[in-house]
């Protein structure tokens, strides 16, 4: 283990996943051995690495400040975000960086998250209203907003979707990022659509294929509790399925 007071750099080994799917008939994992001082993230020293000893390896990223969502990967076996992820705050020297799991690889950490976005556009993330365009704009209280805050910050970067078990086996499965996001619409005021809309989801690739294993809140670095919004729109869905069986809707 390295000394890490403040002025010390570090030396790491980092193994990094290498596969172009056009190329190469296996992934393979190249080694690097850096040193760099203590602040610097997994992307910092990715793009370093880039840069400085192979311009082939893959990468995406954008804003480097946790707000794009382009940057996930696992690292060390857990899904983060690398910009915000420092080589300090890792146990020990060693640095291996693979891709998200649960979606096809483009190349090396560039995953296709075509499957992700399928299964997002399914519960109609946006209001729903009905009627006409009020005058002025649809107000809510602080109450109301604040309801909702937990919920508003996710950056879809797909870390959660990576860490869920059951997507792996059940690729319809909607997963947590696009259930929290329809708990978000369906927990806002101004949302009309109404329980009825959660029958779309009463199968085991909507609501009901959760497991509750809670890695979707491990994974997630803006802190959303995905599996809390499934078992609130579970609650709500069973609540609207008891008052239909006795005609009370
Ligand atoms: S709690 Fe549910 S949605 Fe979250 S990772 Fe586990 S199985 Fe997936
Ligand atoms: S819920 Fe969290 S982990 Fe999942 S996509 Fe949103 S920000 Fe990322
Ligand atoms: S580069 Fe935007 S979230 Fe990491």
């Amino acid at each position: 283990m390295n000394p890490q007071n403040a002025n010390t750099e570090i030396q790491y080994t980092f193994k990094i996943f290498r596969f172009d799917p056009d190329v190469d008939s296996s992934p393979r994992y190249d080694t690097f051995v850096k040193t760099y001082p203590r602040g610097r993230t997994v992307l910092e020293a990715l793009l370093n690495i880039h840069d400085t000893e192979d311009d082939s390896i893959a990468v995406r990223y954008s804003c480097r400040s946790a707000v794009c969502g382009s940057c996930g990967m696992l690292v060390n076996g857990a899904p983060v975000l690398a910009c915000r992820t420092q080589l300090t705050n890792l146990i020990g020297d060693q640095v291996l960086i693979e891709p998200l799991p649960n979606m096809d690889i483009i190349r090396d950490m560039v995953v296709d998250m075509k499957p992700f976005w399928e299964a997002y556009r399914r519960v109609e993330p946006w209001l729903h209203v009905n009627g006409d365009r009020p005058e002025k704009e649809r107000l809510q209280s602080h109450r109301q907003v604040s309801s909702l805050d937990p919920y508003v910050n996710c950056i879809l970067c797909a870390c959660c979707y990576g860490a869920c078990p059951v997507v792996r086996f059940q690729e319809q499965y909607l997963g947590p990022a696009a259930i929290a996001k329809l708990f978000r619409f369906m927990q806002d005021s101004r949302d009309q659509r109404g329980p009825q809309f959660l029958e779309k989801m009463n199968n085991p690739q909507g609501l009901w294929g959760c497991h509750t294993i809670f890695r979707c809140v491990d994974a997630c670095p803006k802190d959303i509790r995905p599996t809390d919004t499934i078992e609130a729109l579970r609650r709500r869905l069973m609540v609207y399925k008891f008052k239909k069986l006795f005609r009370m809707v």
